[in-house]
């Protein structure tokens, strides 16, 4: 009976109650100031002010280490703890690996392009491999936030509007760090980020305070972070904003009543960055005493850099406003999680692993992998794509073209050195013998340059004179003359999306769309790549560029990937993870939005802007392929179904075209009355499938009450209406293959 448990769990997977045993054995022998210090999370970079790590660990001030990446110090640090500070518990280790350590994946916008949770599954198996290998224990991610306005800049971090889709890869996304449970070999704990609203944020401006109706919370918002505590997820990161004027991170309904009491999170809460400290800033602690207390009775475990815990919880005990047993209960997780990672058994990593795991020839083909399901074919005009290999004389013209960092976009760990195959790379080794070409032309940069460029190798050098500028202009322009065929390379640097890299304009920055518009006037065939970390508004070349990849931010093997599509060797499939709006001010732009009184019909242009169509440029789920596909023969197993019951939804897909490709196949539903407004369109089922010419697949989705039921506002709670429904499938959000459904009480 135990052997068949631990087999389908993980050989080394310990029980509960084992564990919960030897938490009580630990926390037994701590005194009070060495159970605050587990609750504290120390920066171990140099930039860090005040006492050294070294003396804080040795003194036991710290459960945990963020902000450095140095095998070799982990050990010493880690030395330090377990051997000289008094309750010799070792450190938890603790670093963004956001999208791949050393071998870099696409962006996790990319990934949930690919609409194939397995492809970030994959790719964070092998990110936490080699963090595991260098030493790291925990990583900040995945990031869990919906977001739903293009111009908020940690959208490139995210899997974009949808809480369907978002759901699917926060689970994968988890599987993929900590394996089957948390603690197995060479994986490293996950932190479903950031709870929760945070990309709600007004305007789109990083960190501005979220108000979101608890329909829209629950609804919207939450999906993906329950998923991941359903996926088994240790630890979460409260958020820095207000939500509906209460703080996230010193929010008791999100981290105790939704997180623990609804969903049974058993894990740990640490807080963002310094954000025990800010609920001063905010103006709802009166000082960091307070803000202690505050943040540890809601529900953070662990102080994240702010230093508020280790400076006053003892004497919030000592004065009775905390009990010990509060502290007790706060340090019981983090042993928990420290006992399972085995660091109890072995603290210590093998400063020789991370170069033989980096070097596994299997990371670069995965990566190229997930580069290749996560492009989207935005347009394909007259079939330019895939391009011939016969081509001779190529020009390569963009300030990306031949960007590392571009290429491996946004989010990179500590210390780490772009290598990525830039798309000039890619394409010179798909043609060996041909003549390509290469121009920047003008550099881009961003207007305001924030502290965190001193992290991107090379973003604060970007700097041209606009005489410079039109010099690279004029020698762009002629290396396009001299060629037969122009591949831009477009989009922005890796610094224009990410934290407090928000935006007011979706354009292609800079004078990259002049360029773009100077070179398709040579009327020479053009193909447009965009290495991008959120959609933009490039309407000029969505009417005019006969052929444009949205290849987003795609890792280090990106250029080849890239190339693999442009020549055929491999058949986009992507489809997009979030709306393309038509301008930044149109932000928030989302399908899945209500219906209200002026239907979305010939009033569209007049009633909601009169300066242009609000309609989206490219909608949420599109992409094209170079194959064709037909979606026919629409069934629902029942056209009445049961309150919590199931029906099945079947629909043949056929690859229509001569080549062999992927089409994501997408169920919608719409509740069409009931006890409160429901979107016009929500995504409830996906699958991708690959067909060969002339093939079909028959595809099943089934629909319950998990897909039917809504938070309802009117009642306060989780309700399945007895109500009809539209459902329709089809290759995107526009899907026409439509069927109706009754569900009856
Ligand atoms: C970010 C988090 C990140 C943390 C640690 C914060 O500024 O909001 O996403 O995990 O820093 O680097």
């Amino acid at each position: 009976m135990e052997k068949k448990k631990n087999t389908r769990t993980a050989p080394s997977a310990l029980s509960e109650a084992e564990v919960a045993k030897r938490v009580e054995a630990i926390l037994g022998r701590l005194s009070l100031d060495e159970k605050i210090g587990q609750l504290t999370q120390l920066g171990g970079a140099d930039f860090n002010p005040g006492p050294k790590p070294e003396d804080i660990i040795r003194k036991g001030g710290a459960g945990s280490v963020l902000w450095l990446n140095n095998t070799k110090k982990f050990n010493i640090l880690q030395k330090i703890s377990v051997e000289e500070s008094p309750s010799k518990i070792p450190l938890l280790f603790a670093l963004d690996v956001i999208h791949g350590y050393r071998t870099i994946f696409p962006v996790p916008l990319a990934m949930a392009s690919s609409w194939d949770p397995s492809v970030a599954e994959r790719a964070q198996t092998v990110a936490a491999r080699e963090a595991r290998a260098a030493g790291l224990h925990w990583t900040f991610g995945p990031m869990l936030d919906i977001a739903r306005d293009a111009r908020w800049g940690r959208i490139v971090e995210g899997a974009g509007e949808d809480p369907c889709l978002g759901a699917a890869m926060a689970a994968a996304q988890v599987r993929g760090f900590q394996g089957s449970y948390p603690g197995s070999p060479d994986h490293v704990v996950a932190c479903a980020k950031h709870f929760a609203g945070y990309g709600a944020a007004d305007g789109g401006r990083d960190y501005d305070p979220v108000y979101l109706p608890e329909s829209q919370l629950r609804n919207v918002y939450f999906p993906p972070f329950e998923a991941a505590v359903k996926a088994g997820v240790g630890t979460f990161m409260s958020a820095y904003m207000d939500l509906n004027d209460v703080p996230a991170s010193g929010n008791r309904f999100l981290l105790h009543d939704v997180l623990r009491e609804e969903w049974g999170f058993k894990g740990f809460v640490v807080s963002d960055a310094f954000a025990v400290a800010s609920l001063v800033v905010q103006g709802f602690a009166r000082n960091r005493r307070d803000a202690a207390f505050r943040a540890l009775s809601a529900g953070v475990n662990m102080d994240m850099a702010s230093n508020t815990y280790p400076e006053n919880l003892a004497g919030l005990v000592k004065d009775g406003t905390l009990k010990e047993a509060d502290i007790d209960a706060a340090v019981r997780p983090i042993l928990a999680i420290k006992i399972r990672m085995g660091l109890f058994e072995q603290p210590y990593v093998d400063e020789l692993k991370l170069a033989q795991v980096v070097a596994l020839p299997e990371h670069r083909k995965e990566a190229r992998f997930a580069a290749q399901r996560s492009m989207v074919l935005l347009r394909n005009e007259g079939g330019l794509l895939p391009l011939k290999k016969d081509l001779k004389n190529v020009a390569v013209i963009g300030p990306l073209a031949d960007s590392k960092e571009a290429t491996e976009g946004s989010w990179m760990v500590f210390e780490h050195k772009p290598a990525a195959v830039t798309v000039l790379e890619g394409i010179r080794s798909k043609l060996p013998g041909a003549k390509v070409e290469y121009a920047p032309g003008p550099k881009i940069r961003r207007d305001i340059i924030s502290e965190f460029d001193d992290m991107i190798p090379g973003a604060k050098k970007v700097v041209q004179t606009p005489e410079q500028a039109e010099i690279a202009f004029q020698t762009a322009m002629d290396t396009a003359r001299k060629a037969d065929l122009i591949i831009m390379v477009l989009g922005e640097n890796a610094d224009m999306a990410g934290e407090a890299a928000s935006r007011a304009s979706l354009d292609l920055p800079g004078r990259q769309e002049e360029l773009l518009k100077a070179v398709v006037a040579l009327g020479k065939p053009v193909a447009l790549v965009l290495l991008n970390g959120r959609p933009l508004s490039i309407n000029w070349a969505a009417e005019n560029v006969p052929a444009i990849l949205e290849a987003w931010e795609p890792g280090s093997e990106g250029g080849n990937a890239i190339a693999d599509i442009l020549f055929g060797d491999v058949n986009p499939g992507g489809k997009l993870p979030v709306t393309f709006p038509r301008k930044g001010s149109h932000a928030p732009l989302y399908y899945a939005r209500n219906l209200t009184h002026a239907p979305e019909s010939i009033q569209t242009y007049r009633s909601r802007y009169w300066d242009g169509p609000t309609t989206p440029l490219y909608p949420f789920g599109f992409g094209l392929s170079y194959a064709t596909f037909s979606i026919t023969n629409l069934k629902v197993s029942a056209s009445q179904v049961k309150v919590g019951k199931t029906v099945a939804v079947t629909a043949d897909v056929t690859n229509t075209g001569s080549v062999a490709g992927d089409e994501v196949v997408q169920l919608y539903v719409h509740q069409k009355a009931g006890s409160d407004s429901r979107p016009m369109r929500e995504l409830k089922g996906f699958e991708r499938v690959t067909l060969k010419p002339g093939e079909t697949k028959t595809v099943t989705f089934t629909l319950g009450s998990a897909e039917l039921n809504h938070w309802s506002t009117s009642a306060g709670k989780r309700i399945q209406d007895a109500e009809s429904f539209d459902i329709w499938v089809g290759s995107d959000s526009l899907a026409t293959l439509h069927a109706d459904l009754k569900v009856v009480s």
